[in-house]
């Protein structure tokens, strides 16, 4: 096959369990990049490369001709250790810490000789998907590559296909200099010059377009005008797309049974309370603990809230390879289970935390919010923002971190916070709570305009834009 269109990521559209009877049985994942190329890859216009994560999906690559899972779509069946040091070991381990700057730097990190196997089979994982790519692309074309877990693929790729046009976009906020210079020399270096093997580099917000420019200044050299960088005798421009939602799509989904069907039980959950809802994955950037404690602090000096609100939390797995997760899910659990202790009565129970992961009936309870709390420690983007204030039924108050890079765009209209402060928090919850009814529809109004201007199909089309 030679794909004039083809997109890579490690996580990609399609993922495989195991029936019964030992049958393979394919899911389609969503999100974004589904949205914005899952037809296009279906239609078999586009190649969208991914990694297998399971050994049921090593199976199904393995299975299917040249890992042609379905038209479109081909999953790489990469050494398990190798994919465990580089997925992991680096990209979730590292490159993830540094982006959202998340460690407690008096301990961590340590780069050492286990550090630097697991960087040796990220360099090797990401050089699977170069070589995938180099064989399968028509001459001259767009090869868009996601994220920091391909961070080197562009250059590598390069090498290999200097005809191609490539681009890269990261889904992550990036590190100002002084905290990207924890990773080890040349890790650093090698990261960046790996980009830059891109023509046009992608962000979600200024914010981390800018730190990724000065990175480049400070540590290789580079020089930045004008959005473009420069280096040894290369050109990347550095570009901005902030992924918005599919209005139509999102609406139309909610307007399904599952969804639909998910709505009594949360209204006989709230009652006549105001629903606080979030939802997350359990990731140590989402910052649920402090959003929990913000809430207690809530119901600690403002005790007019005491039995008239709801707190639903939905916190959903993720990496639970990793023990600091599984650890910060057991923080996440102990805080709930406190405010709980602290102020249930006979007819309340202040908080629902709910881990089981139903996109069905998060859906529906963005229909019902009042209050939505979305308070990370740093972030790429943030969809959740985004598909409250568009599923919202009466309108909503959104609280949200400035950390986000969705503040960005619907700031003006939120209760802006400080993730640390959750003292600042309690209060904006106050504020949100307290809001009119007509206060909430009209800003919800223009909320849902912002978090709907560039939805995914014109989020792929500027950044194939961006190409030469
Ligand atoms: C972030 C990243 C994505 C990633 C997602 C889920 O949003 O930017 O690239 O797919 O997290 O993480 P996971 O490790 O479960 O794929």
């Amino acid at each position: 096959m030679t794909a004039s269109l083809l997109l890579a990521s490690n996580r990609g559209p399609l993922s495989y369990d195991e029936d019964d009877r030992g049958g393979l049985v394919g899911r389609r994942g969503g999100g974004g990049l589904v949205s914005a190329v899952g037809g296009a890859s279906e239609a078999g216009q586009a190649l969208w490369v991914c990694a297998a994560l399971t050994d049921t999906d090593r199976r199904a690559a393995r299975e299917a001709v040249g890992g042609m899972v379905a038209p479109g779509v081909q999953l790489l069946d990469i050494d398990p250790v190798v994919f465990d040091r580089a997925y992991n070991g680096v990209a979730n381990s590292t490159l993830w810490f540094v982006s959202h700057l998340l460690y407690a730097t008096a301990e961590s990190p340590v780069f050492d000789a286990r550090s630097r196997r697991e960087w040796r089979a990220y360099q090797e994982y990401d050089d699977a998907f170069a070589a995938a790519l180099a064989a399968a692309a028509a001459p001259g074309a767009a090869v868009l590559v996601q994220d920091y877990h391909l961070a080197l693929t562009p250059r590598q790729l390069r090498e290999r296909r200097p005809d191609l046009r490539i681009g890269h976009f990261s889904h992550t906020p990036w590190a100002p200099p002084e905290y990207f210079c924890l990773l080890p020399d040349d890790v650093a270096r090698e990261v960046l010059l790996g980009m830059l093997g891109a023509d046009a580099v992608g962000f979600h917000s200024p914010r981390w377009a800018d730190a990724f420019a000065r990175c480049c200044v400070e540590v290789l050299g580079a020089s930045y005008e004008g959005g473009v960088l420069q280096h040894e005798g290369r050109t990347t421009r550095v570009g901005v797309h902030p992924l918005g939602i599919d209005a139509g799509e999102l609406r139309e989904r909610a307007a399904q049974d599952d969804v639909q069907s998910r709505l009594p039980g949360l209204r006989e959950l709230v009652g006549d309370r105001q629903l606080l809802l979030r939802i997350d994955r359990t990731e140590l950037s989402k910052n649920i603990v402090r959003g929990l404690e913000s809430y207690r602090e809530l119901l600690r000096t403002r005790p007019q809230w005491r039995g008239r609100v709801v707190h639903l939390a939905f916190a959903y797995p993720s990496r639970h390879d990793l023990p600091d997760y599984r650890e910060y899910t057991g923080a996440v659990q102990r805080v709930a289970r406190e405010v709980n202790e602290e102020f249930a009565t006979e007819g309340w129970v202040p908080v629902h935390l709910e881990v089981r992961d139903d996109y069905a009936r998060s859906l529906a309870a963005y229909a019902l919010a009042d209050v939505l709390l979305v308070n990370p420690l740093r972030d790429g983007m943030n969809l959740v923002a985004k598909e409250g204030p568009v599923l919202s039924e009466r309108g909503l108050s959104l609280v949200l971190s400035r950390q986000a890079g969705a503040a960005d765009e619907l700031g003006a209209w939120s209760q802006l916070v400080n993730p640390f402060d959750v003292g600042q928090t309690a209060e904006a919850l106050h504020v949100a709570l307290s809001e009119s009814a007509e206060v909430r529809s009209a800003r919800t109004v223009s909320l849902a305009a912002a978090a709907t201007a560039l939805p995914p199909a014109a989020w792929l089309a500027a950044q194939l834009a961006a190409l030469p």
